[in-house]
């Protein structure tokens, strides 16, 4: 192979992947230009989540809000689908990584993920050309999300919280922020509005659950509504890890989702 090529074909092999996230070299760890050894033990988690998704550094009272949401989401206990899943999933004799990555599976657009669909509609709102009281702009984005997406507004709505203590706790927080200029308070505003309109429009109470309320978080805190599900993820993922573990303590053997002698419902022939 000529010379040319040689470098040519190693040139593109190094530009194959481009990061400007860490920057590796034998002795040095990088993270955004900061080495690593710095980082450690004076940087919490969420700091570090966030240096790590961002172009810039969080301010302590920033980092201390994103890390009051990945608190506030990490378990649902087993009824919440994802967590039974990586119990049963453990019962079937899977390792912990793929408990973790069966449960994570299914955080999509209806359970966890939902804060994603939250932060776009919050996102629109807060776009909607000026002119249009709060409450005016919420009926008419909600009318065309529902022309849209159908009636279910993403972030409203829970099977056993007729009021979300976790959504009441971060709101508070997004508030006293707010007081402090940490965040503007707009997307708790929003948050509060679309509440509000849905309270006036649907059959049942729809209060904002834990993806409204860390949509609001997130939103404050400036985060695309793409990252709301994958930092929902992240926290999540800590009470998925712990019911595999103490499932793996507990033991047993292929776990359905129900006692065998409670029977499901045949509806067939
Ligand atoms: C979380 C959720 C599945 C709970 O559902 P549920 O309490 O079992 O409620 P149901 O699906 O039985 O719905 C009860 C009624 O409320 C309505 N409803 C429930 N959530 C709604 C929402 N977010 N927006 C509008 N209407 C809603 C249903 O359409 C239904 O109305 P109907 O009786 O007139 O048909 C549901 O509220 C939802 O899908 N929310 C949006 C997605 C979301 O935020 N997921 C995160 C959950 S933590």
């Amino acid at each position: 192979m000529s010379l040319d090529k040689t470098t040519g074909l190693l040139k593109k092999a190094r530009e194959w992947w481009t990061t400007k996230i860490i920057d590796i070299r034998p002795g040095i760890i990088r993270i955004k230009g900061t080495p690593i050894q710095d980082l450690i033990g004076n940087v919490s988690y969420a700091h570090m989540v966030w240096l790590m998704t961002r172009d810039d550094q969080p301010t302590p009272e920033q980092a201390a809000l994103l890390e009051a949401a990945l608190v506030s989401a990490v378990d649902h206990g087993p009824q919440a689908p994802s967590i039974a899943i990586s119990r049963m999933a453990v019962t079937c004799g899977l390792p912990l990584n793929g408990a973790m990555a069966s449960a994570i599976n299914v955080l999509d657009d209806v359970h966890g993920g939902a804060g994603e669909q939250c932060l776009e509609l919050f996102n629109r709102i807060a776009r909607h050309p000026a002119g249009l009281s709060m409450d005016d702009t919420v009926t008419a984005v909600l009318d065309e999300y529902v022309a849209e997406h159908g009636k279910i507004i993403p972030g409203y709505g829970h099977r056993f919280h007729p009021v979300d203590p976790r959504a009441i706790r971060l709101l508070a927080l997004v508030d006293a922020a707010a007081k402090q200029g940490v965040v503007r308070g707009r997307y708790a505003d929003i948050g509060r509005a679309v509440e509000a309109a849905l309270a006036q429009r649907a059959s049942s109470k729809l209060p904002m659950n834990i993806d409204g309320a860390t949509a609001v978080v997130y939103g404050e805190l400036g985060f695309e509504p793409a990252m709301a599900r994958g930092l929902f993820i992240l926290s999540r993922s800590v009470g998925i890890l712990a019911h595999a573990w103490e499932q793996k303590q507990q033991g047993g053997r292929i776990k359905g989702p129900m006692p065998p002698d409670i029977d499901y419902t045949y509806t067939g022939a």
